[in-house]
């Protein structure tokens, strides 16, 4: 199985960057392939914290090829910082591979993604506001600049030509009184890429021949599937195909490369910005697990809402997406709970629900239905190691039910549970490595 999709499988910010640093290890090479830097991956190493944005988590494990896919969308500027402070941290990036087919954000993105919020008064999509739509908007109108024209002053110099004074038309009409610069727009871009142009290549082939000669591909999924712009809670999601399919379109691979996909499951639910969540708790036991996880935004360090574990929501996506296993996060923070409940399907009008409906109206009139169970103490660190060094039979036995019944429910193995945020705290339950 050389290749390896890893997805979230809720609204974001299970734990995707823990999940590929842990798979990493065992890579030759970590691919995104879509979204930018509106995705924040943390990863804890000892005591040090690493937020990922545009960046692999693969960089963390040295040696490793780091590719970004041409459907992700990249923010220079962001992109080259990130870079510095992986230097500055003594991470090399010169495995770094960025494919030239990507598109860029651009300053007017980010002035849009902006206005556009604020024209959306009572509807606001709640983004990041790092010009993720705008950007992909351009890229489908076929009014992108790519990564190949970011390092090629005169094509980016002639596209601006075009795009700056439609874009300046755009702002205005919004009301928005920003004054775009051709010229310092010109320089300042074609600056990010001479500093960039070394890490530029067509890395649909590159990933291809390393599947050739068998070596093992992680593909690092950003977000999550219920932000999918097909398949989630639309308008509420993101502007790119997040689930697993995108693995190969978004990284210029053939889809009958990807043998296995992993689906991040938090053991409790979260999302950030609007939208529908039906097992949305706004009571103190939310509060509680928000304080406990830290669910706070790695990007934008805004509070996420919290809920139970929606199972109508996990079994869709499992659907959308192949689950061949499922990386369990967090579990941990439910420690210490005297009852745990897991949604398995809503009720619209006393009628039984048990998928996500396209008409949000609908969904957002979908009452949670609950299993209950019964919930374990908190885990002293010296129970965790115990448990790391002798495996599943070592957890509580609540917990064991707990998983045993997200497994029946979804039909899908716990293949890596997670314990803790370091990345040793995780319990790897695969039958084999990769
Ligand atoms: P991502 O966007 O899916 O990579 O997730 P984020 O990094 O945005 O958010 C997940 C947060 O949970 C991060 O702060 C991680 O360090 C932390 N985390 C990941 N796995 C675990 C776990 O098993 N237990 C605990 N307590 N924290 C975890
Ligand atoms: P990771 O990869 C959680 C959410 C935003 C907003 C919606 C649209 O860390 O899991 P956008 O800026 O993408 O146009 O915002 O999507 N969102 C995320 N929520 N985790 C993320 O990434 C997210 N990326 C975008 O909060 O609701
Ligand atoms: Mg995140």
């Amino acid at each position: 199985m050389p290749a390896l999709v890893v997805i979230g499988s809720q609204w974001g910010d299970e734990g995707k960057g823990k999940i590929v640093d842990y798979l990493a290890d065992e890579a030759d090479v970590v691919v995104r392939f879509q979204g930018g830097n509106n995705a924040g991956h943390s990863v804890k190493i000892g005591e040090e914290l690493f937020a990922l944005h545009l960046v692999p988590s693969g960089i963390l494990r040295p040696g490793k090829m780091a590719v970004i896919g041409n459907g992700v969308v990249i923010d220079p500027g962001v992109l080259l910082e990130e870079l510095d402070n992986l230097q500055k941290r003594g991470i090399s990036v010169d495995n770094l591979r960025i494919s030239d087919r990507a598109n860029v954000i651009m300053p007017y993105h980010k002035m849009l993604d902006g206005a556009e919020e604020r024209m959306r008064a009572g509807a606001k999509v709640g983004t990041t506001g790092r010009g993720i739509g705008p950007s992909y908007s351009d890229k489908v109108a076929r009014l992108g600049i790519r990564m190949c024209d970011l390092v090629d002053e005169r094509a980016l110099h002639e596209k601006l030509e075009f795009l700056v004074p439609l874009k300046q038309k755009i702002l205005d009409a919004y009301g928005d009184a920003t004054r775009l610069d051709l010229e310092s727009i010109c320089r300042e871009h074609s600056d990010y890429g001479r500093r960039l142009v070394k890490y530029v290549i067509d890395t649909g082939p590159v990933i291809t021949d390393a599947l050739t000669a068998k070596k093992k591909v992680l593909f690092e999924g950003a977000q999550g599937s219920m932000l999918d712009i097909d398949h989630g809670t639309y308008p509420f999601v993101t502007s790119s195909q997040t689930v697993a399919g995108n693995a190969a379109s978004g990284s210029g691979v053939s889809p009958l490369c990807l043998d296995e996909v992993f689906g991040v499951v938090k053991a409790y639910t979260t999302r950030v910005g609007s939208g529908p969540f039906p097992s949305e708790l706004t009571d103190t036991i939310g509060q509680r697990i928000a304080e406990k996880g830290g669910e706070f935004g790695t990007t934008t360090g805004r509070a996420r809402r919290c809920g139970w574990l929606d199972l109508v929501v996990t079994k869709y996506t499992a659907a959308l997406n192949g689950y061949t296993g499922i990386a369990m996060t967090k579990i941990d923070v439910l420690g210490g709970l005297d009852e745990l409940r897991v949604c398995t399907h809503y009720t619209f009008d006393g009628v039984k629900v048990t998928t996500i409906p396209a008409d949000l109206r609908v969904l957002e009139r979908c009452k949670p239905e609950y299993f209950s169970l019964k919930g374990w103490d908190d885990m002293e660190p010296a129970r965790t190691e115990r448990v790391l060094a002798e495996g599943f039979s070592a957890l509580p036995s609540r917990m064991r039910k707990y998983i045993r019944f997200v497994e029946k429910q979804m039909g899908v193995r716990v293949v890596l549970l997670g314990l803790g945020r370091r990345r040793n705290e995780i319990l790897d339950l695969r039958r084999k490595r990769w």
